[in-house]
């Protein structure tokens, strides 16, 4: 707890103004999660839920669908979360699926440090909860015009105490899978 403390100094020295959210967290393809920093509670801890909706069971080229992150916990006062879409196989596996994008000011799309992969997240206005219990987003994923296999959501998301700390806070994941569909 205090080393993992100590390695997050860095980061929230440097970006605690804005959004400490770094890319590549959603826990896919070898990747961390926010659990990383955020490591006090057990990752998937059952007092809280990770909900993913409108990611269609089949996906039509070129298609613009509306998906929906909801994570929620009794206590949480602050969340935010993160989304990557990727092939799950064939010659692009693990490359960008599709497009992201924000639908209003509390989610942005950011790119990786290699710019190879680009991920949805919560903006710094997008953390802040309506009432206490339940954090949301919606954006918009706009499928690929050349489906050439199935597209695998990660998506990692943090039930926070609101305290502008990484302590204290409760880290979901969840998976969901599209099927290309016919153009
Ligand atoms: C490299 C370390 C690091 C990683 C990885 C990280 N965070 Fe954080 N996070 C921080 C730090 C430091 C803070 C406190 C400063 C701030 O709010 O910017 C923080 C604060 C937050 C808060 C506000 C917490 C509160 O209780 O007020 C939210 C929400 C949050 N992070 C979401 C996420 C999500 C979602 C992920 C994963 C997709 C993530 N973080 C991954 C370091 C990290």
């Amino acid at each position: 707890m205090i080393l993992a403390a100590a390695m997050c100094a860095a980061p929230l020295a440097l970006l605690a103004s804005a959004n400490a959210v770094v890319p590549a967290r959603t826990g896919g393809f070898g990747e961390m999660t926010c659990h990383q920093c955020h490591s006090e509670n057990p990752l998937n801890e059952p007092s809280g839920t990770i909900g993913l909706s409108g990611i269609p069971d089949t996906y039509t080229p070129g298609e613009r669908y509306l998906i929906t992150v909801t994570v929620a916990r009794p206590q949480l006062v602050r969340a935010g979360f993160q989304v990557s879409a990727r092939f799950e196989r064939g010659e692009r596996t693990g490359r960008n699926a599709g497009t992201f994008e924000p639908s209003d000011d509390r989610t942005e799309a950011v790119p990786d440090d290699g710019g190879r992969i680009t991920y949805i997240q919560h903006t710094a206005i997008g953390s802040t909860v309506p009432s206490p219990g339940t954090g949301q987003w919606t954006f918009a994923w706009r499928a690929p015009s050349d489906p050439a296999a199935p597209v695998v959501f990660h998506a990692a998301a943090n039930a926070a105490n609101g305290d502008g700390l990484p302590l204290g806070d409760f880290i979901y994941t969840a998976i969901a899978t599209s099927q290309p569909g016919a153009p």
